[in-house]
């Protein structure tokens, strides 16, 4: 992390937007793959029936403001290798297939003037090029897989040259959102330094080498180990990335925001997914969650942006965030006029509503910060948020030993 990253960890909440061809299968993102379909037939039922007609990234960016996030990132070419711009580099692209125009620049354009950071997501895997081994791999090829060592050499060839053009033809980028995890090493670094050189301030997901400045937790909000990394969760809306008209298992608006405290308390942002349709449009459940959150991180802002990650342990009331020498408490679920928070050893200075600033009622002992008088019920269902002012930044009364985190021990 340098300077020139600051944005990212002042935002703590960003737009994903899994956008192309596949949108018009309305049934997600991998299933060219999934359904073994051939690049003629995926070619002339797919990505020439996408046609953008009511394509305006500046609604997609009003959302995005609404919602009260910082940046946006956009699928500029997926797994499926249809590229939203005119690359030069062959012939499965908008400008020649389908919209048959330029779906990046106007996106990036839009960003910029409202305000946002842009971000490209771009996936190495390709499963339209001829030199990638093959569409249906389970999920990626292996090392041994490339018909030819000069076959691979072609293929990155022809990923880094679709890469130098979109960072050179769209002005500053601010974030590259790699995916794919191939486990060969396509010449990553010598890429991502040649990537780095035309964008000195990018941000690099990790998931194509080093260098990198992203770890990324996907479908799960997880800090990575090094308390100091920069880190981020991307998230899914209902159960897809792209758009899935079968798809109805929507969160809601306060499970947004508990995923934001969570991810926020981990010092960590939030990317969280739009599948918009394949006529350019979010879907209004989408819309209608995102505007819901938005509402509830305008009035709580103080306790999202630029939190640090802090070693206070769990609860089962809600979340907690810190900044310097303060605390936020998002209670979720109370039963009564008291709460009792005792994971803090510092000393406690002030309670106050972070909404009205009106004071809230405390006693403190040695271990346990009571509070009392809260309303009942309290007024906010999305989560109530409470400031403590401390002496000190935070210190945790237990410290934290070994703590169990599914998957990592399996
Ligand atoms: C997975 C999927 C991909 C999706 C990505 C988002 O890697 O392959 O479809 O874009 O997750 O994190």
């Amino acid at each position: 992390m340098n300077s020139d990253h600051a944005w990212f960890n002042r935002s703590r909440y960003g737009m994903f937007v899994h956008w192309g061809a596949y949108s018009v299968g309305a049934r997600g993102e991998w299933f060219r793959n999934r359904e073994r379909i051939p690049q003629e037939e995926y070619v002339r039922r797919y990505a020439e029936n996408f046609h953008a007609e009511r394509y305006d990234p500046r609604e997609w960016a009003a959302l995005a403001k609404e919602a009260g996030m910082g940046y946006v990132v956009l699928t500029a070419r997926h797994h499926d290798g249809f590229a939203l711009w005119p690359t030069r580099c062959g012939e499965f692209h908008a400008g020649n297939i389908g919209p048959k125009r330029d779906l990046v620049g106007p996106f990036v354009e839009a960003m910029r003037s409202a305000g946002l950071k842009v971000g490209l997501y771009y996936s190495p895997a390709d499963w339209s090029h001829p030199d990638y081994p093959g569409p249906y791999f389970r999920d990626w090829p292996g090392t041994t897989d490339w018909a030819s060592a000069e076959a691979r050499e072609r293929f990155v060839a022809y990923y880094r040259a679709q890469l130098l053009e979109l960072m050179s033809d769209y002005g500053r980028i601010d974030y590259l959102w790699y995916d794919g995890c191939i486990p060969d090493d396509l010449r990553r670094s010598e890429v991502n330094e040649a990537l780095l050189r035309l964008q000195p301030h990018l941000l690099i997901t990790e998931r194509n080498g080093k260098p990198s400045h992203v770890h990324v937790s996907e479908q799960a909000i997880r800090p990575p180990r090094d308390p100091q990394a920069c880190w981020e969760a991307c998230m899914t809306l209902n159960n897809n990335w792209g758009w899935h008209a079968g798809d109805r298992h929507w969160k809601n608006a306060a499970e947004v925001v508990r995923m934001l405290c969570e991810t926020a308390s981990g010092g960590g942002n939030l990317l969280l997914n739009v599948g918009p349709k394949p006529d350019g449009t979010i879907p209004e459940e989408s819309a209608r969650i995102l505007r819901e959150a938005g509402a509830w991180l305008r009035r709580n802002r103080e306790s999202i942006t630029e939190s640090e990650r802090h070693p206070l342990s769990w609860n089962n009331w809600g979340r907690v965030t810190a900044r310097g020498e303060r605390i936020y408490l998002h209670i979720r679920n109370c039963t009564g006029p008291e709460l009792c928070f005792a994971e803090l050893g510092n000393k406690v200075l002030r309670v106050r509503w972070l909404e009205t600033g009106e004071p809230v009622e405390f006693t403190q002992t040695a271990e346990r910060l009571t509070l009392r008088a809260l309303p009942v019920p309290l007024p906010d269902p999305l989560a109530n948020v409470v400031v403590l002012e401390i002496e000190g930044r935070p210190v945790a009364l237990t410290a934290q030993t070994t703590y169990w985190i599914p998957g990592e021990h399996a």
